[in-house]
């Protein structure tokens, strides 16, 4: 009979070691099973309605009921997914001049960067990625995953809540030509803080004169300013530059979160071999993309008074978030800068002592750096919750 260490000793999987749970997925069991009534789920970035509630948009409502009505057959669709969805997207995402790029349908947008970066990892095996601190927690695992090295440069003073802009050029004097920079479209997550358009063209400048790749990650179109606006910063970078790689998500402007819809967009010099080698890759990811979810988005865009209706709700969702960002500013001001900043998030000076604390003493659920999802507070309770984290501020 085998002894256990033997069996340790030979098994397959003796190379791993233990994994901690993911932090901010685990938040949703932790607010979940909290029984008191006045608990505050600040955590993982989901759109929340005043009664704290992530409906399915109304348009999505109805072309899921068009899509069970007209839906014959569940066949294979190929590696490509949904024929019109990334052009579609590509309107809105892109506007007009969409010449040389190259779109594909992804699961999610972590399916889009997990595919751009397979695609630089075999393109230019050992690129670095560079990625500016604090990011979400997922990104450079993914680029690691794909076998890329990931260097971090500063971004962002917590302290101040104000953008560092000296000291990311600074870190990024360390980049060689050919590296990749991993930059947030619009409403950075997890600071809100995002580049001023001046910033924009000296990253452009600097992508230019050092040779770097921006890969941008656009997740929250039209939750910051609106959907030209939220665009714009990445609509300049590819007018500027010859070559660019755009991961996109659909979970949050669409409100699809669990249909995993997204797409990868590369701009490129030539674009034949890109298409080619991106569908091999998601080949062997995933094979083909799932496809309710953009079908559903498909059949939005393509019907003009869903499309104007998805929009309207839209803005009415980005609205909520901006009328609790100015109330959250005047509320303490140590929050002052929340009003300036967009989308969900804002990024609150406080050590994850003051984190436990909240959570425990006051049933305010945010991430484990401080990280709030400003969705997740209403009018009535932004009072209470400054009340609460007031004493950590000073
Ligand atoms: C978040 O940062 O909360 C979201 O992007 C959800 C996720 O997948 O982490």
């Amino acid at each position: 009979m085998l002894t256990h260490d033997l069996v340790e000793e030979r098994s397959f999987f003796g190379g791993l070691t233990a994994q901690p749970a993911d932090a901010l997925l685990a938040l949703i069991g932790l607010h979940r099973a909290d029984a008191r009534p006045g608990k505050m789920d600040l955590g993982i970035g989901m759109f929340r309605d005043d009664l704290g509630q992530t409906p399915v948009m109304r348009a999505v409502k109805v072309a899921e009921a068009m899509l069970v009505e007209q839906q014959e057959s569940k066949s294979y669709l190929g590696t490509e997914g949904d024929g019109c969805f990334a052009a579609l997207l590509a309107e809105v995402v892109f506007g007009a001049g969409t010449d040389r790029l190259t779109g594909v349908q992804t699961p999610g947008g972590t399916g889009a960067l997990r595919l751009g970066a397979e695609l630089i990892a075999r393109s230019r095996p050992g690129a670095t990625v560079w990625i500016g601190t604090p990011t979400w927690p997922n990104h450079a695992p993914i680029f690691r995953d794909a076998g890329l090295p990931v260097q971090t440069h500063r971004f962002f003073d917590v302290a101040s809540a104000a953008i560092d802009f000296d000291a990311m050029i600074e870190d990024l004097g360390d980049a060689q030509a050919g590296d990749v920079l991993l930059l947030h479209g619009c409403c950075h997550n997890p600071t809100g803080a995002d580049f001023s358009g001046e910033q924009w063209r000296e990253i452009a400048r600097l992508c230019e004169r050092r040779g770097l790749l921006p890969f941008i990650d656009l997740a929250y179109q039209g939750l910051g300013d609106g959907l030209d606006a939220d665009a714009a910063a990445m609509r300049g970078l590819l007018r500027a530059l010859p070559e660019a790689v755009i991961a996109y998500s659909c979970d949050k402007n669409f409100g699809l979160y669990r249909e995993r819809v997204g797409a990868l967009w590369v701009q490129s010099i030539s674009t034949d071999p890109v298409r080619g080698n991106l569908l091999t890759l998601a080949r062997s990811l995933w094979s083909m993309p799932p496809d309710h979810g953009a079908a559903v988005v498909r059949l939005v865009l393509e019907n003009a008074a869903l499309r104007a209706d998805w929009a309207a709700e839209l803005d009415a969702m980005r609205a909520r978030i901006n009328e609790l960002r100015m109330a959250l500013a005047a509320s303490h001001p140590r929050l002052a800068a929340i009003g300036d900043q967009r989308g969900m998030f804002a990024l609150l000076p406080l050590g994850p002592d003051a984190v436990e604390a909240l959570r425990r003493d006051h049933g305010i659920y945010m991430a484990g750096n401080g990280r709030i999802n400003i969705a997740g507070l209403t009018p009535e309770n932004i009072p209470i919750f400054v009340a609460g984290v007031a004493p950590y501020l000073a």
